[in-house]
């Protein structure tokens, strides 16, 4: 339905803008800290923080550094963090067994921030790809990504995460039934109020590429994602997915990557209602960062403008590696 405008001069649209008093009487979004998920990269050692080439401000850290990360995090009123280990080569195997090692890096990480800063909610990841020799998310079988073993050994993983007191768990794999598998086992082990955050919706995605080299993945993987991660074509597909890891237990729900699958957030918080995230994936940050940095656009704007564009389509909050420079801003306004 095209709304009715009345004509000219009686509606002159440009009154609401004329001061920055009536537009911010009109503005029908706004974004505050509290929308703000930051993914963070952990890597072994001590007082390490290295720089990721393709991602121009955002470092690799170790676990004391991403500790102080998160006290700053927390400092700025950012409500979650979320961690991706770098995992050393030599422990990647096609059994991927790390996975749910109770003391690898991602769980050595959630129980020093849940000891040193308890009120900020953790976020993991639970897929295969930092552990697996092939860099798949899931277990690879003569040549192809098998689904049911694979939901087994995230099933392992994601426990072992939420023993270490991660707050919100995030399957990011792909797996058909895995949010089923992940719900009845977290209500079977004493884990009922750990919180689920679907991505629902994952394509497969030329925007993954700088993440693949922050947690050196890119070298490993074997082929491509495509017989799990979406095809971009799609829209009404992701409907299904959402549809589906919601009746199988799912909290919350993402779509990834962000800024080019708007539309598909619009869609999903109209249908459903649920909370929606967006992930703004590591190849939106570099474009927007690296043409910051060349002196090309604006980069505090462009981010602004970036993550705005999230919460007008729908979306409840946001998971940017942009958030504390993000909060930074904010907290100046
Ligand atoms: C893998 C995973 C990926 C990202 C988060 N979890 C990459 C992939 O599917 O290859 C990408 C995040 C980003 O690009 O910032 N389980």
């Amino acid at each position: 339905m095209t709304p009715t405008v009345a004509p000219f001069p009686a509606a002159r649209l440009r009154r609401t803008r004329q001061s920055p008093a009536l537009r911010g009487l009109v503005r029908e979004n706004v974004l505050c800290v509290q929308d703000l998920i930051w993914p963070v990269f952990v890597r072994d050692g001590e007082d390490v923080e290295e720089p990721v080439n393709s991602m121009p401000g955002v470092v690799r850290r170790s676990v004391d550094k991403v500790v102080e990360a998160a006290q700053e995090a927390a400092a700025l009123g950012i409500p979650a963090i979320c961690l991706f280990p770098y995992t050393d080569p030599a422990k990647k195997t096609p059994g991927c067994e790390e996975a749910w090692n109770p003391d690898n890096l991602s769980n050595r990480a959630t129980r020093a921030i849940k000891a040193a800063v308890p009120d900020i909610a953790v976020m993991t990841d639970v897929a295969l790809d930092p552990y697996n020799s092939d860099g798949h998310d899931g277990f690879v079988v003569e040549g192809e990504i098998v689904n049911d073993a694979t939901v087994k050994a995230l099933v392992k993983q994601a426990l072992s995460q939420a023993d270490a007191g991660a707050d919100i768990i995030g399957p990011s794999d792909m797996m058909d039934g895995r949010i089923g598998a992940l719900r009845r086992a977290l209500e079977e082990t004493g884990h009922s109020n750990v919180t689920l955050l679907s991505y629902a919706a994952k394509y497969a995605s030329a925007f993954y590429g700088p993440f693949r080299d922050a947690v050196g993945a890119s070298g490993a993987l074997k082929g491509d994602k495509t017989t799990y991660q979406m095809d971009p074509a799609n829209s009404d597909e992701a409907l299904r997915l959402v549809a589906r890891d919601l009746a199988e237990g799912a909290d919350m729900v993402m779509i990834k990557p962000g800024m080019p699958y708007l539309d598909i957030c619009r869609r999903v918080k109209d249908t459903f209602g649920a909370p929606t995230f967006a992930y703004q994936v590591s190849g939106e940050y570099a474009m927007i960062a690296g043409a910051a940095q060349n002196g090309w656009i604006d980069g505090d704007r462009a981010m602004m403008e970036s993550l705005l564009a999230f919460k007008r389509a729908g979306c409840d909050g946001i998971l940017t590696y942009f958030a504390p420079a993000a909060a930074r801003l904010l907290q100046q306004a």
